[in-house]
């Protein structure tokens, strides 16, 4: 049996910030509300004609460097995006692959909000182990100041741009393998985050539609649903929460990241926090958070991640997973 393993991390975050104190130019906002509610300073906008599979080509190229495999070697790309390049096709999983310069390879977009970068995940390790692929990008990424409504003060400043990307890989042996991921959907909160398509003879086509969210209410379900579902991974796998190195949660606002390490019993400095700088990217945030970790060296070979995710479906779901990456 082949088991998959996370063999390495990569990110890109577009050049422009976009801070509190510009949004309070736009709208009725402010720095300390912001940072109060949700623990966002800044986050990050992608440029005129920057596209998502431009910032996910950046990142993909860093994961395949750094896990010292051949871009030819992939025979699989799962890409998770809202924003994709395209409405509906061609899928943005193959526009990247069009730019990485790989010509046979299966590739696809899924849709699962926020929770897109563990759904991928899954993706992976089911194909690594049932043996049908061996080596798989998986990309987070997304452009979402293009469907943000900068006059809604409710939504705008929670969102931001970015990209991640791992690359996945069988291996012979279970050392440093992902060991679990669950996922799950509950359609009867659908209209909790919608973006909703103009309908059909309106002049410019179904385009043109902006986030929308029923805030408090995702907020409560998030911290139940979550707290829960990172409970159950770990007795699923007979584990006490001290032996987890870091717990990478979706970033979408510290006090759901808070709450839900807390029942977990994750002390602080297990608990990762990026989204100050980078607001919510929705399926980018979990394999941004990860390089993060990465880059400033705390993140090594060997570690025990925990991730979770919570996202428009509504989707959630859990990894728990060895990195291994030099
Ligand atoms: C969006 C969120 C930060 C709002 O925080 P909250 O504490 O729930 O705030 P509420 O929505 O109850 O709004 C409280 C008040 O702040 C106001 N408000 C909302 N956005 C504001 C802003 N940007 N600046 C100032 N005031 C704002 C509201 O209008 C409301 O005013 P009112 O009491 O006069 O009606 C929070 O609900 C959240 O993070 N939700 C989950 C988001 C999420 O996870 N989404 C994606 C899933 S991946």
């Amino acid at each position: 049996m082949s088991f998959a393993v996370f063999k390495s991390i990569g990110a890109y975050v577009p050049e422009k910030i976009l801070s509190n104190e510009e949004l309070e130019k736009i709208v009725d906002t402010s720095d300390e509300w912001i940072l109060k509610r949700t623990g966002i300073k800044e986050r990050r906008i992608a440029a005129d004609g920057e596209l998502t599979s431009d910032l996910a080509l950046k990142a993909s190229i860093k994961a395949i460097e750094r896990a010292k495999i051949n871009k030819e070697d992939i025979d699989l790309i799962v890409f998770a995006t809202i924003t994709p390049d395209f409405l509906c096709m061609p899928s943005t999983a193959c526009i990247l692959a069009d730019k990485l310069g790989i010509k046979n390879v299966a590739a696809f977009d899924i849709s699962a909000a926020c929770s897109g970068f563990i759904y991928g995940l899954s993706v992976a390790k089911a194909y690594i182990e049932s043996g049908m692929k061996k080596t798989v990008l998986v990309v987070g990424a997304e452009t979402l100041s293009r469907i943000v409504d900068y006059t809604d003060r409710t939504t705008c400043v929670l969102f931001g741009d970015g990209a991640g990307a791992a690359i996945i890989t069988a291996s012979e042996s279970r050392e440093n393998a992902i060991l679990d991921i669950h996922t799950s959907a509950d359609g009867g909160y659908w209209d909790f985050l919608v973006t909703p398509l103009a309908p059909k003879g309106v002049e410019g086509g179904i385009c043109g539609s902006h986030i929308k969210m029923k805030g408090n209410e995702t907020f409560k379900l998030a911290v139940k649903t979550l707290a829960s579902d990172c409970v159950n991974m770990l007795k699923a796998n007979n584990m006490e929460s001290s032996a987890i190195d870091y717990f990478i949660p979706h970033q979408a606002n510290y006090r759901i990241i808070k709450a839900v390490g807390e029942s977990v019993g994750l002390p602080d400095e297990k608990v990762v926090l990026t989204v100050g700088k980078y607001g919510n990217t929705s399926a980018a945030s979990i394999p941004m958070a990860i390089n993060e970790m990465y880059e400033t060296g705390k993140l090594k070979k060997g570690h025990l991640m925990l991730l979770d995710a919570f996202g428009g479906g509504l989707t959630w779901g859990s990894c728990l997973s060895y990195f291994d990456c030099e």
